[in-house]
Parts: structure tokens; sequence; C-alpha cells
């Protein structure tokens, strides 16, 4: 496969596409520089079986000593090449799938047409074979017996010399190909849904940098306990060893920023299974409850992701008069239990300065477990009363 395009010999030599004469005029492009490729001497008597057959047989091939390599169009003239270009016409007789577009080439001037949408140029190259490169959204030609990508084992002495001990991880160039095939676009993302020792992350880096393209992955992987007796870093699980080679790999191009984030799927731990939202009327007293920092991060990303926004939609820290809230997207979480009455005051003089133009929440999601109904009638009553100077709108939310 070439990456982005297809880069192919013209000829098809079978009856499907009987052989005729074209002329390729001079000017028309070569790879080489120079090439001097003399003319096969030919006979009416060629033609005519030929013609007959409606392709070139290798009994005819033979008689007439042409090159059985496939490939090579039959040259009727002598093929001279100077400066990239042709410098007189030269007459191939060749069977072609896209004779039409051929001609259609030659008579723009040699210059790239399209086909089906996509730039297509033809092109002689250093053997004298006519060639056609044809650019693609994506790559499309694609092998059928993938050979030559490495091996486990060899991927396996590779990782031991970076101290990870994993047992079959994929050859990095095997991924590297894959990538190209199925994710040439960098809208799109990479997912490895079995992670393992996370050869699709250097993979990826690696084919970024040789593109300089940012493409994005998504690696999922157990916290599966390893079996690999010989282990002798210092690894629990597989996990673990999934990342740190992904900060190995990302640590290998400093001078690229790469970061990415790791989650967690954890059990849930709030105090109320049901996620409805809370209205007013059915606040009831709690005791500020105390999350841990993972908690208190797993419920942040929870809801944000549940209001719509992406993993890695930034989130943004707030001070309001030392309590931290936390702005995504338009929306102002509040989750810690210290609110005070100086943290309202500092929301609502946010709301109105109006230089302040990165700050326009138009809704409020707080945790009703640390704000007690006290709190929580203050801050609905003065958000609710309060014409602020951006004019904003502002929902207020009370979430378990
Ligand atoms: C054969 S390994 C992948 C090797 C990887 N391609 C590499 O080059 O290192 C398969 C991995 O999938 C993980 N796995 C199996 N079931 C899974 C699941 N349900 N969710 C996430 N990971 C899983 C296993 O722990 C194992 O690490």
């Amino acid at each position: 496969m070439r990456k982005g395009f297809a880069d192919n010999n013209i000829n098809k030599n079978n009856p499907a596409n009987p052989p005729s004469i074209i002329v390729l005029p001079a000017g028309f492009p070569c790879s080489e520089e120079e090439l001097d490729y003399p003319a096969k001497k030919v006979d009416e008597e060629f033609f005519e079986q030929a013609y007959d057959e409606k392709f070139i047989s290798d009994d005819l091939k033979d008689k007439y000593s042409i090159e059985k390599k496939t490939g090579l169009p039959v040259k009727l003239d002598d093929m001279v090449v100077k400066d990239y270009k042709l410098t007189k016409p030269c007459r191939i007789f060749v069977g072609l799938a896209n004779k039409n577009k051929l001609l259609e080439f030659i008579s723009n001037d040699c210059k790239r047409v399209l086909d089906d949408g996509s730039p297509i140029e033809f092109y002689i190259n250093a053997s004298a074979a006519v060639r056609y490169r044809k650019e693609r959204d994506y790559a499309r030609n694609i092998l059928s017996v993938l050979k030559g990508f490495g091996t486990t084992e060899k991927s396996k002495t590779e990782l031991k010399k970076d101290g990870i001990y994993f047992d079959y991880p994929k050859p990095v160039n095997l991924i590297k190909y894959l990538i190209q095939i199925g994710c040439e676009s960098e809208e799109r993302i990479v997912l490895d849904f079995f992670a393992g020792s996370g050869s699709t992350a250097q993979a990826l880096y690696n084919l970024d940098e040789e593109e300089t393209k940012t493409r994005q992955f998504i690696l999922v992987q157990l916290d599966e306990a390893i079996k690999n007796k010989n282990d002798k870093s210092r690894s629990k699980t597989i996990f673990d060893i999934t990342k740190s080679r992904v900060l190995n790999s990302a640590n290998k191009f400093s001078n690229r920023r790469l970061g990415f984030k790791i989650f967690e799927t954890v059990e849930d731990f709030r105090i109320e299974e049901d996620d409805e939202e809370l209205t007013l009327s059915n606040l009831t007293m709690f005791d500020d409850v105390l999350l841990t920092d993972e908690q208190y991060q797993t419920l942040l990303i929870t809801w944000a992701l549940y209001d719509g926004s992406e993993l890695t939609t930034p989130i943004s820290n707030i001070d309001l008069d030392g309590y931290t809230a936390h702005l995504c997207d338009r929306r102002l979480y509040m989750i810690a239990p210290d609110f005070s009455s100086n943290a309202l005051k500092a929301l609502l003089h946010k709301l109105d300065d109006t230089d302040d133009k990165d700050f326009d929440p138009n809704k409020i999601v707080y945790y009703a477990n640390n704000f007690d109904s006290v709190k929580q009638m203050e801050l609905n009553e003065a958000l609710k009363s309060y014409a602020n100077k951006k004019s904003i709108e502002i929902d207020i939310v009370v979430r378990n």
C-alpha cells in the first residue's frame, strides 16, 4: 500500500482489455531525468496475432524478444527521455483498463486530470513502464497478505530493553500500517479495546511524527493481574504496563507536547443511587460528604460527560474567593463543601465583570450532598433574583 495515493502500472494484459496503440507525446513525464529504451522490432503478424488473441501471449513475447515482465508496454518507437520528459513521441502497444483517462491526460497537455473526483497523473518510470498515480482522500490499496512487519518475539525483546515484560506484543510497524489504512485522517480517533502493552500508542506517536500529524487514540485495558513470572518490573497489572509504555512512547518525543489522560471506571460511590436531578421541593439536610480526590475528579468528569462534553474538553478551575468551582463548556460545577457567602459574592461579582468574557456559565450544577438547604436557598435566590450585567440566563441544577 502507498499512503494516500495509488501508484500502479497501467497495463492490463488480458482479453478483457485488448491491446491498442497509444502515442505518448513529446513532453510526457518521466520519473527519471534521462532514459533511453530502444524500440521492439515487430511486424504485421505480431499485431494480427495480438489483436486475434486480444492480449500479448507469452509465446508471442518469446517470438519477438519482448520482456515477460508484467507492466511493460511494448515500445514501437525508441523511448528517449531528457530532463524528465519524452523528447519525441513514442508509440506504445498495450492493453489498458483506463485508456480514456490516459488519453484525457495526454490531451490535457500531460497535466493531471480528475478520475472519480481524485487527481490522476501518468508517468514513465525507470524501467520504462507507464504508471499512474492517483491521489486518494485515504489509503485504499490494502495488502491482502501482511508480511515483513516484524514478529511478536522481536517486539517482546525490544520491550524488555525498556523494562517492559509482556508476552506477544504486536509489532509496532504492523499497527502503524493498520493505522495508515484505517485512520489516514487526523480527524479520526484510533480505538484499541485490548491495549495490552500499548503498541497502538507507540505506533501512533511514531507515525504522527513521520507524517507530522496529531491523531488521537483511546486505549482500553482491564486491570488484569500479570501472569508473566519473568516480569522483573514492579507492574502489578497489565494496565501498569500499558501506562508505562504510553508514557515511554510519549517521552521519546519531548519536542512535541504529547498529552494523555487516564480514566478508570469505578463503582458508584454516591450516597443516593438515583441520578435524577433534585428539585428544591425535595431538599433534605445532608452532612457534608468528604470525597477523596479521586472521587471528586470522578464526579466532575462523570457530570461533564453526562452533560455532553467530551473526555478531551478542557475543564478550568474558577476561584471564588477561596472556593474552587469548575467551568466546562459554559457549565459551572460546584462540588466541594466549603461554599461560603463570600464565594457567592465572588460568583456574582464575576457574572457582573464584563471584562472577564471567558466566564459565561449558563448552567450551575452543584452537589446536593455538600450544599445544605440554607446554602442552596441562598444560592438559588441570589441567582434567580439577580440580573447580572452579562445578561446571562442561568439554570441551576442540584445533583446527587
Ligand atoms: C493480546 S493482548 C493485546 C496485545 C496488544 N495489541 C499489544 O501489542 O501489546 C489483549 C489484551 O486485552 C486485554 N483484555 C481482555 N479482555 C478485555 C476487556 N474486556 N476489556 C479491556 N481489555 C481486555 C487483556 O488483558 C490483554 O492485555
